[in-house]
């Protein structure tokens, strides 16, 4: 295993505190990459009494000494790309020079979003309740081997042929599919041109850029998107993303070995948010549901809706922790407990009569899975008094060994407040 390389990977459904951790990790690594998903991410960091929001470039961008890469496996909208620079440098966070993105990348169009919101409509109470960032329908199309990438959008001749050919098709899926409005073919190939243009110094072989940074010794940080439970093949489908966001799709998106990837670190909130429609077995829809999301701030980072809340569940956190090879945790959100006494931890799943302690493949199993709990002391004060592992209050110590104990693996970091200074090394 590549010993200086790592991965940070979300446990839940998303939202686990990822950017904050990449924050704070990517001062000790020269290359932070983003592999799957796309703007519908949103990686928050704070600095001092400055907040960003990250959907499409990497947390790391945040420290001068790391070059960013958005990789094969992501697919980008280049209009929220551009957005999103310039408004980081309005905010005097210098990315020139710093990013780089893949040829091989997908490109997220105008009509992926147009279809993305008709699918949700067809969809009337069933919807997915996805952030309507044009995400299913761009790595639909990738997959059915009609998509654009980067390569091709940064070619005007050929970005104008491709579209002209596709873009009926898209338009035969609005109109008598859906019954929604056509996209006009010479506004979308306009749109790509332009935003090719203006992206094109960014777009080159990450790759090999990658690669040669490992054969150089140059550290290299992945930095996973959305959360393994919301990943499409072991997520809970389909109520999930569009993408591989546990382990996995940290190879196949930025063309690294798997042998490469290194160590891999879990992040995990103390407590279980989901955005989003879909079954979620230790939901609390009480006082204590409302609580945690007033105090935790739970309303969603890319599209400000309220994120569900409710107990540790440690049935899919055990399965992610499988599933991705955790080797470390970063342990969020800890803080946000403070009060509530006692605590649950979901430890088995009840499922027509029958304890079961692995996660089911079916949505419609979880949703009917009744929740055993164990109990645990909750605390009244200060849940650390300041950076040291031995100032945290003997309760939120014995709660984070209980959740350690439950996934099987050692916590690194422990996080008490979205201030990059308000952690604890483990
Ligand atoms: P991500 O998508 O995994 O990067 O997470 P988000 O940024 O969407 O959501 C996490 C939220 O919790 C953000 O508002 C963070 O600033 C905040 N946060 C992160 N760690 C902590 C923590 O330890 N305590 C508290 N109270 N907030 C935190
Ligand atoms: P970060 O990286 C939380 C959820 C959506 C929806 C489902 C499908 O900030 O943790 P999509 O737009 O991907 O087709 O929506 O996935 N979702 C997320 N939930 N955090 C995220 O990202 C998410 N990205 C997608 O709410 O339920
Ligand atoms: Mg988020």
């Amino acid at each position: 295993m590549n010993k200086q390389n790592a991965c940070v990977i979300g446990m839940q459904w998303g939202d686990e505190g990822k950017g904050k951790v990449i924050d704070l990790l990517s001062k000790d690594f020269d290359i932070v990459v983003r592999a799957q998903g796309g703007s519908n991410a949103g990686h928050t960091v704070v600095i001092g009494d400055e907040e960003f929001i990250l959907h499409l470039i990497p947390s790391g961008i945040l420290r001068d000494s790391v070059t960013c890469v958005i990789g094969n496996g992501v697919v980008v909208d280049p209009e929220q790309l551009l957005t999103e620079i310039a408004e980081l440098q309005g905010r005097n966070v210098e990315v020139a020079g710093k990013l780089l993105v893949s040829d091989r990348a997908q490109v997220v169009m105008p009509y992926h979003k147009a279809l993305d919101a008709a699918r949700e409509k067809a969809l009337g109470d069933g919807k997915l309740g996805t952030t309507l960032r044009g995400i299913g329908p761009a790595y639909a199309e990738k997959v059915a081997r009609e998509g654009v990438r980067m390569c091709d959008l940064i070619d005007p001749q050929k970005c104008r042929t491709a579209l002209q050919h596709h873009i009926p098709l898209v338009n035969k899926l609005l109109q008598n599919v859906y019954e929604e409005e056509p996209v006009d073919p010479t506004e979308v190939a306009d749109w790509a041109v332009r935003n090719g243009e203006a992206i094109r110094h960014l777009v080159g072989d990450t790759v090999e850029f990658l690669n040669d940074a490992v054969r150089t010794s140059r550290s290299i940080l992945c930095e996973g998107a959305q959360g393994s439970l919301l990943d499409v093949d072991f997520g809970t489908y389909p109520f999930c993303t569009s993408s591989n966001a546990s382990a996995g799709g940290m190879s196949t998106g930025t063309g690294l070995a798997p042998k490469e990837l290194g160590t891999v670190i879990g992040v995990l909130k103390a407590y279980t948010t989901r955005v989003g429609t879909g079954p979620f077995p230790t939901e609390l829809n009480d006082e204590i549901g409302g609580r945690l999301r007033e105090r935790g701030r739970e309303f969603g980072a890319t599209t400000g809706r309220p994120r569900r809340c409710g107990w540790f569940d440690a049935v899919a956190t055990r399965y992610t922790s499988m599933i991705n090879g955790v080797d470390e945790l970063a342990v969020t959100k800890l803080d946000v407990l403070e009060g509530i006494d006692p605590l649950k931890i979901c430890v088995a799943y009840e499922i027509d009569g029958r304890q079961v302690e692995t996660f089911p493949a079916r949505a419609s199993a979880l949703a009917a899975a009744q929740p055993v709990y164990i109990e645990m002391p909750g605390w009244h004060g200060e849940t650390a008094k300041d950076n040291s592992t031995d100032s945290l209050c003997p309760e939120a110590a014995a709660y984070v060994e209980k959740l350690c104990e439950l996934v099987g693996a050692p916590a690194r970091i422990i996080s008490i407040g979205s201030e990059r200074g308000q952690t604890l090394a483990g």
